[in-house]
């Protein structure tokens, strides 16, 4: 701090308090630390949990608060919604702030926010769910009538990854005037259920059927006037306090709020390092991610002139903190105020705005901030380039006006502005008559997303003619900065607007907007195309524009005209359909019915408790990782002198520090800590306990570790040339494939990959370790599928026997096979930790750690031959897998036999052969995954099967239908099918769909518009239900009922958000006759239930259900003889007799899955239970010049068997498919050919967003399909459903196929998985793809690999 003190002159050490508000509570803060975020304050300081950590950088919403600031200016109260992970709390002063903890608690009151979302089924696992909470809620303090256009604005910024969003803005949906119900409480002009005007949903025509998941009667009103209000004494603070500077220090930073602009630029002056702070949503992800440390921030919040918004002659000048949302609401006033031709720059602002992040981010983020920062990929920058606006730079000697032009920016991130200057203002300009501008985004994802390529381009002409007389193109993503198109522009200066002018600067655009083919960011191809594109489609537009001012320009085709459109989301519709439970049904037998996740309401309000909610242990400590920065290397040396010195240091693990075995993982081929050998990038090393996570995270990152490299491999490419595989190489065959391929009239051969996926639960990997002081005993919490195999590894690496290690998890925040067996990774280390210091040891992963050690679904490439038929019926079958499993053998040969299951999907074959290769790579060891390899197996087969009606010309959907598997056939593995549903679920996903309309209405369509096409597809999908490994598929229960009648149940299962546990007090309750009220399960723990399978493969509600029928069964009996004494008795009274007769109240129950052993050796044996089926059908609209999508339709039919709850059932289809539809459209993994990967966030690895979900959805649960194999006739689901989001890619294709008809390209090709924009762009070939050709492979060294 000396030194700091030194350096900043005139600043003294001391601080000021800060003083704000949380949960109308006044919290003083005398040491505030201008590097903490409000989010770390909320939680560890304040005792907080309710706001949840996501990922830290802005991009997931679960951090969401609302916070509240008194206007003095206008005398108005605004009330925001900010991500509380890049709020720093030193701009906190005189805020209120608002959690999801201050509106509403079930002990006390809940607020209808978090009652909605809980009763619709809007949560699951929960963990995002206070995070979309506070978005809703800070939407409603500000406008109680929205519209669902402003609630899925609002929910721009949040992410779910469990729910498939539909009954989220299904609950919400109730609080709009446009689409909404308010259950008949009538608070804006009456009532629909009142007045006659109730919505009307499709019911299916026939008894026992609803469409009803919840009730809108059963939600309390919304009553504004019971909101929360701003504290009395913040309002009088804020209305005396006269502006004074702030100040405050640590012992590494100083944070300096200046009372007027002098103070300001004299700070400047003195400081000229310092980042002037005002969003923090640049800085923020500097200091976490880049490890920035800035020593001096000034806040410029206090300073008028960089807020003030006037309008000049010219234009509209924005003071440089203006937050992007004022700008938005300025300009859009604006908009509706002014005369056309004068607003057309504000538009195109407005345009980008739409699309720049997410509501959380634009409500803190300034105009400034994103001038400043200098992103080549800012998608202001461009607007403002192609508006030439003016700048105000001011330092303490005065001001200077410049131009946006090329030459303010003048490198990456580097603009003109002296060190010393900042900026003050940016004007922007009217446009004029003849001139036309518009601005263009295009991401990997529409919604929050940065930009591939961002542009803006102005248009003007010599007044009545079509000659050009000024232009200006501006272009991001294209070079290190923003850019104008400047030769092209001048070369076209005086043409006119047509054809040739079109092809001039198509090829000129083409020399100029050059990339390197190593370019970061990659897409090189994809990049270079869409400048042309984007230039067409404003060509076009201004085209039309001009023609309708009367011009004699060409006709705009009309079949080009959807290329002009501008992109308008539409409000999604749905409807869920599920056979009601006979009327016979006992009343207060709830199986069947659609309870809700018996959490949910603890979850909207924040109250249920996750692993890092558990408050801190006396003496508790942190953990960081030390991990591998290379793919493959001997540990040459290790320094952790830098750390030892470090603040808050308490010690270093290492593998030395393993008092047990360092040999781990589920093939016992990794270690616990790296001790010579590193196998890939993340590979864990070693860890630093700290006082903090901060201090343990900065020691972690001082660690030294000197490496002798070696030649990784990292794609499955370069392990087929070096032949780096696992044994065994599993084959399944059944026929004779070489006679098929005779018999065949057709033979056709392709390839495919499919990429892998990360998990992105919600909440990150997480293990608290609490050494019990005695006999080497470990209480161990952990977010984890799997507490069997946790306490497993964790006694070998401490060398104790098992039964010293309690492992205990309550609840996570999702998992979907990614914490089955790499949460172990994490929790042995903790452990070790734990077990050497003696003390509580805690850590949670930060979302980029998580994401680069933990591994995620394999990639999978694919090698196929296949033999028909003319009339499509495939008669063989040869087929070979290869799968990056990486740098250890984990659950890797299990999702390879699936995929082998799996690699007919749905279809009957004759003669097939299928190998299955697992490629040893530097990767981090990829594992389960929902579907478990099945996805990739099905997705190679839909691959070929389209290719086969492609080159025989018939339609997909009846070579599809040719092929399906009947009742009675049998599997390549010998199953023999019974109660087969598949074609029962076929034939209702065609007509609920409408499937054949569809068709002819798509191919008048693709007739009619030449730019934007639409696809259809529909997929079936067969999915076996069993772990493949045998001796998993057992299940244990306890069961405890106590004297006063209160049942404590608990079972092998975890709770991931899926809804076990509820499912499972449903179970229990039908057995034992009682009310669900009066039955609890706690959590999971190794003490209750012993030797457990992990909650995965789709079979946990089958066994653990079975068995916690067992065991209620079993004190059914025991009961049995006090019900029929006293008939008429309560089910305490019996209770408590039996207690008096000392009966024991105690029982275990017990089930495994009979008739099970299938052998690859053999071929024999029986592999799965039974299969769950279902059928879907999408369509999309594809753009061809930008390959954006829109996904228009989805109708699923999915045979759950008799559903023991239709509401958890149908959230486990939805939001399987939208996990399955990130899969095959968008979410891309990006590693470097160095192994290192690249996309570790929300910021680059982008899930489905609510923006995603299909426009219309039908999700149907086939009636009448009860079957015998399940508890209660009920069937998995899971992972079924996930691989019907292969519907959308296929209908993707669909639609490719169509663009390339109209350039003459006919017949089969390759559409690797994801279909992301970049590969729906480059399939479309047409005149511009020919001017973007792309370099030539092995002559360069991309960005990334395909791994
Ligand atoms: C989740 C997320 C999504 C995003 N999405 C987008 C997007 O879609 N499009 C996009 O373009 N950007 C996006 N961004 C980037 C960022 O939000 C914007 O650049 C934003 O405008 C920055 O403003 P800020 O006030 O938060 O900047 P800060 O972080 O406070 O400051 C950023 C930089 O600007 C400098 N600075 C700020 N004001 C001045 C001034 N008056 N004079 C001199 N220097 C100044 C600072 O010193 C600092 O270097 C996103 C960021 C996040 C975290
Ligand atoms: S944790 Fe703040 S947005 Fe993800
Ligand atoms: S419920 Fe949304 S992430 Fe789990």
């Amino acid at each position: 701090m000396k030194e700091l003190d030194r350096n900043m002159g005139d600043c003294t050490t001391s601080s000021d308090e800060l003083v704000f508000f949380v949960n109308g509570r006044k919290v003083i803060e005398t040491h505030a630390d201008p590097e903490m975020t409000l989010l770390t304050y909320l939680r560890r300081k304040l005792g907080l949990p309710g706001t949840k950590l996501g990922c830290a950088e802005g991009g997931c919403g679960a951090c969401t608060v609302m916070l509240s600031k008194y206007q003095p200016q206008t005398q108005n109260l605004l009330h925001f919604a900010v991500n509380a992970c890049l709020a720093p709390i030193c701009s906190l002063h005189l805020v209120a702030v608002t959690t999801v903890e201050g509106i509403g608690s079930v002990a006390r009151q809940l607020h209808p926010v978090q009652e909605r979302i809980a009763k619709a089924h809007g949560s699951q696992c929960g963990f995002c769910t206070p995070g979309i909470v506070m978005s809703m809620y800070a939407l409603l303090r500000n406008n109680t009538s929205p519209k669902m256009a402003d609630v899925e604005e609002a929910f721009q910024g949040n992410l779910c990854r469990c729910t498939g969003y539909r009954p989220i803005l299904e609950a919400y949906k109730t609080f709009t005037v446009d689409g909404g119900c308010c259950g008949g409480k009538g608070w804006v002009n009456g009532c629909c259920m009142t007045n006659g005007k109730a919505e009307e949903k499709e019911v299916d025509v026939g008894v026992n059927t609803s469409s009803g998941l919840f009730n809108v009667a059963d939600f309390a009103p919304l009553d504004p006037t019971q909101e929360v209000i701003f504290p009395p004494e913040l309002m009088s603070l804020s209305k005396n306090q006269k502006t004074r500077s702030l100040r405050f220090s640590s012992t590494r930073a100083v944070w300096m709020q200046p009372a007027n602009l002098d103070e300001f630029l004299d700070l400047k002056y003195k400081h000229p390092d310092a980042r002037v702070v005002v969003g923090n949503t640049e800085v923020g992800i500097e200091v976490k991610f880049k490890n920035m440390l800035y020593p001096v921030i000034l806040a410029p919040s206090f300073i008028p002139e960089l807020h003030r918004v006037t309008h000049t002659d010219n234009g509209i000048m924005f003071g440089a903190a203006c937050t992007l949302t004022h700008v938005g609401v300025v300009l859009k006033k604006a908009v509706e105020e002014l005369p056309s031709h004068q607003t057309q720059f504000f538009l195109a602002v407005l345009e980008q705005l739409r699309w720049f992040a997410g509501q959380q981010i634009r409500n803190v983020a300034a105009v400034g901030g994103n001038i400043m920062t200098a992103s080549p990929i800012s998608d202001l920058n461009p607007v403002f380039m192609a508006a030439n606006c003016k700048l105000t730079l001011m330092d303490k000697d005065g001001s200077r006006v410049v131009h946006m032009d090329d030459s303010f920016f003048v490198g990456y991130r580097r603009t003109i502005l002296q060190p010393q200057e900042i900026l003050l203002s940016i004007e922007v300009p009217y446009s004029k008559k003849y001139q036309f501008v518009s601005a263009f985004k295009q991401s990997p994802r529409r919604e929050d997303d940065i930009s591939i390529v961002t542009a803006a381009m102005s248009v003007t002409f010599t007044p009545g003619t079509c000659a050009v007389e000024d232009l200006r193109l501006s272009y991001g993503g294209m070079a290190a900065t923003t850019v104008l198109a400047k030769n092209t522009a001048n070369k076209l200066l005086g043409r006119c607007w047509g054809e040739e002018l079109l092809e001039e600067a198509c090829s000129s655009l083409a020399e100029e907007m050059t990339l390197d083919p190593s370019a970061p960011g990659g897409m090189v191809t994809y990049r270079r195309t869409l400048t042309l594109s984007l230039f067409y489609k404003f060509y076009l537009t201004v085209l039309q524009k001009l023609r309708g001012q009367g011009l004699n320009v060409e006709e705009v085709r009309s079949d080009f005209l959807s290329a002009t459109e501008i992109y308008n989301q539409e409000i999604p519709s749905s409807v869920q359909i599920y056979q009601e439970v006979p009327p016979s049904q006992n009343q207060d037998d709830v199986l069947g019915h659609p309870v809700m996740h018996l959490s949910a309401l603890k979850q909207a309000t924040g109250e249920a408790v996750y692993c890092d909610d558990i408050p801190l242990f006396e003496n508790e400590v942190y953990l960081a990782l030390i991990t591998s920065t290379k793919p493959h290397a001997r540990i040459r040396s290790i320094d952790s002198s830098a750390a030892e010195s470090s603040p808050g240091f308490i010690s270093c693990v290492f593998a030395g520090d393993i008092p047990g075995s360092n040999v781990t993982g589920i093939f016992h081929d990794e270690t616990v800590l790296a001790d010579s050998l590193v196998t890939c990038v993340g590979h864990i090393i070693g860890a630093v306990v700290a006082d903090t996570q901060l201090n343990a995270q900065r020691a972690a990152k001082a660690v030294k570790i000197q490496y002798e490299e070696m030649q990784p491999i990292i794609t499955i490419q370069e392990a087929i040339a070096a032949q780096s595989f696992y044994q065994p190489i599993r084959k399944l065959q059944r026929g004779d494939p070489e006679a098929g391929f005779k018999q065949a009239d057709h033979i056709l051969e392709g390839e495919m990959h499919i990429g892998g996926q990360e998990h992105f639960y919600l909440e990150t990997n997480s293990t608290v370790a609490v050494p019990r002081g005695e006999d080497d005993e470990m209480e161990i919490f952990v977010s984890t599928q799997n507490p069997s195999e946790t306490q497993f590894l964790v006694a070998k690496a401490l060398g104790v026997p098992a039964n010293r290690v309690v492992v205990r998890v309550k609840r996570m925040g999702g998992g979907f096979g990614g914490k089955e067996s790499r949460s172990t990774i994490l929790s042995t280390v903790v452990s070790v930790a734990a077990h050497k210091l003696r003390r509580p040891v805690r850590c949670m992963l930060d979302r980029d750690e998580d994401m680069l050690i933990t591994g995620g679904r394999h990639p999978f490439y694919g090698k196929y031959k296949v033999g028909f038929l003319k009339s499509g019926k495939v008669v063989a079958l040869d087929v070979w897998y290869y799968s990056n499993a990486g740098n250890s053998c984990d659950l890797s040969l299990s999702v390879m036999e699936r995929a082998l299951f799996h690699m007919e999907n749905s279809y009957n074959i004759e003669n097939v052969c299928g190998h299955g290769v697992l490629c040893r790579t530097n990767l981090a060891s990829n594992t389960a995954f929902r579907g478990f390899g099945g996805p990739q197996g099905m997705m190679l087969a839909e691959s070929w099967i389209t290719e086969v009606a492609q080159s025989l010309g018939r339609p997909a959907d009846e070579v599809r239908r040719l092929n399906l598997f009947r009742q009675g056939e049998m599997t390549p593995y010998n199953q023999v099918l019974e109660q087969c549903t598949l074609d029962l679920c076929w034939d209702e996903c065609m007509s609920r769909s409408h499937y054949r309309q569809r068709r002819d209405a798509i191919e008048l369509y693709n007739r009619q518009n030449r730019w934007t096409k639409r696809g259809l597809a529909i997929i079936p999908t067969m999915f076996g239900i069993s772990f493949t490994a045998v001796f998993l598929n057992q299940a244990g229960a306890l069961v405890h009922i106590y004297t006063d009648g209160s049942v404590l149940v608990s079972h092998g299962g975890t709770e991931m958000g899926q809804g076990l546990h509820t499912k499972m007090v449903q179970v229990a309750s039908r057995v034992l006759g009682i009310p669900c009220s009066k039955i609890h399960i706690s959590e999971t723990s190794t003490q209750t239930v012993p030797n457990t399978s992990a909650t995965a493969a789709s079979a946990s509600s089958d066994l653990n259900g079975a068995a916690v029928r067992n065991a209620c069964q079993v004190l059914s009996q025991r009961l049995e003889p006090y019900k029929s004494r006293n008939p008429k008795g309560s089910w305490e009274d019996w209770v408590k007799a039996a207690y008096f007769d000392r009966i024991n109240l105690s029982a275990n129950g017990f089930y495994k899955t009979p008739d099970l052993g299938y052998s690859f050796e053999t071929n024999s044996g029986r592999a799965f239970n039974y299969f769950s089926y279902g059928v879907a059908c999408s369509e999309v609209e594809i753009d061809c010049l930008t390959g954006a999508h829109k996904n228009l339709s989805t109708t699923i039919v999915m045979d759950v068997g008799v559903s023991l709850n239709p509401a958890i059932d149908i959230g486990q289809v939805e939001g399987a498919f939208m996990q399955g539809l990130g899969l095959f459209t968008l979410e891309e993994l990006h590693y470097s050919p160095k192994g290192v990967l690249l996309t570790r966030g929300p910021g680059s690895y982008k899930i489905p967003a609510f923006g995603d979900i299909p426009s219309e959805l039908t999700v149907s649960l086939l009636r009448d399909a009860p079957h015998d194999k399940a508890i209660f006739a009920s069937k998995a689901v899971g992972e079924p459903p996930l691989f019907l989001a292969s519907s959308v890619f296929f209908a993707i294709k669909d639609a490719i196929t169509a663009a390339r008809a109209e350039s003459g390209v006919m017949g089969p090709f390759r559409l690797d998985s994801p279909a992301s924009a970049e590969r729906i762009r480059n399939a479309c070939k047409d005149r511009f793809t020919k001017l973007c050709p792309p370099a030539e492979p092995g002559t360069f060294q991309p960005w990334s690999v395909q791994v």
